[in-house]
């Protein structure tokens, strides 16, 4: 393989650009010519590539975001724009793909596979830590401690003021973050997607908290059943009005920021086993880490297969006694 195309795609994580960086750079050691495909699939399909060298990927390992830019394209959902991907990449030259991105990335890159044959190569490149096949997914750690730091500042005021806080986090169907967040931030409780969890459950901790006026964090998961930090508030006010409650929802400044450091070194690992992976003659996986080892998981497993929580929701209940 003598020319690889490498682009981020879906919602973009911190530690996109190490891995990024880490790709290309592992690339030009072992002699391949290493391409950088602007934002995803769209820019596959508008030929939109840029050539790069070492160089171009220097000072960016500690940069949010993606160089690359990322986009969501409806386009390459049909089989003309895939045809229209599949002739730009040939006139290029280009012979395997480095996909970073998460289970929307891969999907498209399985589909192109099979139609196309173009050997492709998956990093996780998502905040949400809902791929099968990797403990960690690249963002992860750098999304959970940017809302901790929120968390930790909602705590200040939330005590100040008596009051209890519905805090909700992203992580579209995955109580990965919420989950993460609640233990590490000391939260009264969490609702999470992934566990029925009954409303009247939190009456406790509301009975409990008029006994001893204190201060309450609840984290909600977006993709909770219950319908989000808004809905779960309003529910509750219903049965406790006297309680003072406030809603903080807290978005996109999830997404952004320097990577952690754990973020980075997962990023460069992934990336460079990417690289390493097409040229073994590897195709359709995502490179992932479990228990410390790079592992390489089937698109299909990795998109479909129920990755399971850490065991930590029982932590609540045992730390807030
Ligand atoms: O998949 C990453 C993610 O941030 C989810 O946690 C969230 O549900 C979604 O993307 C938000 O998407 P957008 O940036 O398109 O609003």
């Amino acid at each position: 393989m003598k020319k690889i195309g490498v682009f981020t795609s879906g919602g973009d994580s911190p530690g996109m650009n190490a891995c990024v960086r880490a790709a290309v750079r592992t690339g030009v050691f072992r002699g391949v010519e290493m391409v950088g495909i602007m934002r995803g699939y769209s820019g596959m399909i508008e030929g939109d590539f840029i050539p790069l060298g070492a160089d171009a990927v220097g000072n960016i390992i500690q940069r949010g975001g993606t160089i690359l830019k990322s986009a969501r394209s409806k386009e390459f959902m049909t089989p003309e724009g895939r045809k229209q991907a599949y002739e730009n990449l040939k006139k290029q030259g280009i012979e395997g793909l480095v996909c970073i991105g998460g289970d929307g990335t891969f999907t498209g890159a399985d589909i192109f596979f099979k139609e196309y044959g173009i050997p492709s190569m998956g990093a996780p490149g998502t905040i949400d830590n809902d791929l099968y096949g990797t403990d960690y997914t690249i963002g992860f750690d750098t999304a959970v401690n940017t809302a901790l730091d929120a968390i930790d500042k909602i705590r200040d005021t939330a005590d100040s003021h008596d009051r209890v806080f519905f805090v909700e986090v992203m992580g579209r169907h995955s109580g990965s973050i919420a989950l993460e967040v609640a233990v590490a931030g000391g939260a009264s409780a969490v609702l999470l997607p992934e566990v029925n969890d009954d409303i009247d459950t939190l009456k406790d901790i509301f009975n409990e908290r008029k006994r001893k006026k204190s201060f309450s964090i609840i984290v909600v998961a977006e993709g909770d059943e219950d319908g989000g930090a808004y809905k779960v508030a309003e529910e509750l006010k219903k049965q406790f009005p006297d309680i003072d409650t406030r809603v903080s929802i807290l978005g996109h400044i999830q997404r952004g920021g320097n990577p952690t450091a754990n973020d980075r070194v997962l990023a460069t690992r992934l990336g460079a086993a990417c690289v390493e992976a097409l040229l073994n003659g590897e195709t359709g996986k995502m490179a992932g880490v479990l228990n410390s080892q790079v592992v390489l998981t089937p698109f299909s497993e990795a998109i479909k297969k129920r990755k399971p929580l850490p065991d930590i929701l029982q932590l609540l209940q045992y730390t807030n006694v």
